[in-house]
């Protein structure tokens, strides 16, 4: 056994973490690509079945009262809530991230200062909320200024409305200063609206102890929701009497089953609503937040940067010279919780590596991009992607 491995092994064996794995179900497949598709909690099968057969299958219409389907957006809401440093009531869930980014962008426009006509966007944002912001800026008659988060401070001024940044970077992994950023842009007066795809339960987010305005993710990264689980959207207290969603569907209105022709919005993160849950996909996510109970964001956050670091660590002992090269930040304070390195053949580089069982992914042209989910991933697996990873792009077998 080589050092790295012995020193793997020792890592997993004071690991707290480590027995949370045996909550999912996984194989022998080193699988880094929990920053795409969280893995499956063994126990949520079952809980959907039991949603089809006695819920629906037996329930009917009666499981929108008796089997709380109806209430479910905020009650999960407030279940995801401390995983990202919110009170209960503030976050609710439904539809996708796009439509929220769309939802809060909008609303952020319509909390600015009268006369604001510019919205900052991210200039490395995922596409879609760089597609949606281009849009919702046309309907609402502001103009788009791409910015790099670090510029955001200067490109302030008295013409920004609102600010939309990704609290970590979906290619390189670069996380950003929320904490800093959000402060420069309420000092602007603007709003700052935050991705937390690539946050949410990989790392701490303190939504409301950073003064959050208004914030939207995903659930099927580190939430582990299932595949296209319902996203949320976050919006903070003190804006959420005069949130003015531009989607105000009938379950967002005060009294919904008045079924009147005026629009009446319901108090709280509720006003977030549009039309019905989409229930299956909704309680399968809500179980999968199960295997939280008693995890601390911050020793998620512990395990995170120690296997990132260890992976690079054994990348660097095991890759050959100048085949690879990181582009996530070594600083930890700017890294997330995935690790992105520079390949020329990046593409025929992953295929082998998914074909050897060690599963990561791919952003064209030339970044390999490995997701450590603190959950379910351990140091060995670490040590077994990279040297595995090194064998494929040439390297005598370790
Ligand atoms: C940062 C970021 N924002 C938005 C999205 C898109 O979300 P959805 O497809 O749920 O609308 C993703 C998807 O991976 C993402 O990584």
């Amino acid at each position: 056994m080589s050092d790295l491995q012995e020193r793997a092994q020792a890592l997993d064996t004071a690991d707290a973490l480590a027995p949370l794995r045996e909550l999912f179900t996984l194989d022998d497949t080193v699988y880094l690509d929990g920053n795409s598709l969280g893995a499956l909690p063994r126990h949520v099968p079952a809980r959907v079945q039991e949603v089809l057969t006695r819920e629906w299958g037996e329930l009917r219409i009666r499981s929108w009262g008796e089997s709380g389907w109806w209430t479910a957006p905020e009650r999960i809401g407030d279940r995801i809530a401390p995983i990202v440093g919110a009170a209960a009531g503030q976050i609710v869930v439904g539809d996708s991230t796009s439509v929220n980014v769309f939802k809060a962008l909008v609303a952020a426009t319509r909390l600015a200062p009268e006369g604001r006509d510019e919205i900052l966007v991210d200039a490395h944002t995922f596409p879609t909320d760089g597609y949606i912001a281009s849009s919702a800026a046309r309907m609402t008659g502001h103009r788009i200024v791409p910015v790099a988060p670090a510029d955001v401070p200067d490109a302030l001024g008295p013409r920004t409305a609102a600010v939309l940044l990704n609290h970590v970077d979906y290619r390189s992994g670069r996380l950003h200063d929320l904490p800093g950023l959000t402060a420069a842009v309420r000092a602007a007066g603007a709003v700052a609206v935050w991705d937390l795809c690539h946050s949410a339960g990989a790392l701490p987010v303190g939504l409301d102890e950073h003064g959050v305005d208004l914030a939207v993710g995903c659930t099927y990264k580190y939430l582990n929701g299932g595949p296209g689980s319902p996203a949320y959207l976050y919006v903070a207290e003190r804006h959420q009497a005069a949130f003015d969603s531009p989607l105000p569907g009938w379950t967002s209105h005060a009294d919904p089953f008045a079924m009147t022709p005026g629009y009446s919005p319901a108090d709280g993160a509720v006003r977030g609503r549009v039309g019905t849950p989409d229930i299956l996909s909704m309680l399968a996510l809500e179980a999968s937040l199960d295997v939280w109970d008693g995890v601390g964001i911050d020793a998620v956050r512990a395990k995170s940067l120690a296997l990132t670091d260890f992976f690079l660590e054994c990348v660097q002992a095991y890759a050959p010279e100048g085949r690879v090269t990181s582009v996530t930040p070594a600083a930890h304070r700017e890294r997330g919780s995935q690790v992105a390195l520079r390949c020329e053949d990046a593409e025929p580089v992953m295929a082998e590596l998914i074909a050897r069982g060690v599963v990561g992914d791919l952003r064209r042209p030339d970044v390999l991009r490995f997701g450590f989910t603190p959950l379910y991933v351990g140091f060995a697996d670490a040590e077994r992607a990279a040297r595995v990873l090194a064998e494929v792009l040439g390297a005598p077998a370790a």
